[in-house]
């Protein structure tokens, strides 16, 4: 079975009091729980991760590197600028999908240059948790399109 590492960034603990207008009312356990639903019907293992710690998150990523099959990351705001996080991406050598919640294209400039999607095989923006579904749907398509398997 694939194992799939779900990884939110900084503040998204917060989801559900945090800006609802942009981000809306779910949780990141209501996030959570229907992105363990798709998981289900699609056959694959997801492991969850929240850290607002941009350390915390490379470190964990370090620690999968050999264990999963690939990841499905939410860098929230590190994505603008954390070369050290989009390092990371690339050194573990894990196929990644970035999924945002809010359309990144539609808000404030700075939004709009994502460091850590170039190194991911694609980026859904602006579908909120239906993000997280497509980038998961996308990386298992893409993992099970590799020779071997
Ligand atoms: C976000 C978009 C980022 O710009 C922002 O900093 C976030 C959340 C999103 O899911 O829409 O924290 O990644």
């Amino acid at each position: 079975m694939l194992d799939i590492l779900i990884v939110h960034g900084a503040n998204l603990n917060l989801l559900g009091e945090r800006e609802p207008e942009v981000y809306g009312s779910m949780t990141l356990d209501d996030v959570n729980r229907h992105i363990s639903h798709r998981a289900d019907e699609l056959h694959v293992a997801v492991e969850f991760y929240q850290s607002n710690h941009e350390g915390a998150i490379i470190d964990f990523l370090h620690q999968h590197r050999k264990s999963a099959d690939g990841l499905v990351i939410n860098p929230g705001a590190f994505t603008h600028y954390s070369y050290a996080l989009r390092d990371a991406i690339s050194g573990v050598q894990l196929p990644a999908v970035e999924v945002h919640l809010s359309d990144i294209y539609a808000r404030e400039e700075f939004r709009k240059k994502s460091v850590t999607k170039e190194v991911c095989l694609a980026q859904v923006s602006g579908k909120g948790v239906g993000s997280y579904l497509e980038g998961l749907e996308l990386l298992i398509s893409h993992l099970n399109s590799m020779p071997g398997k």
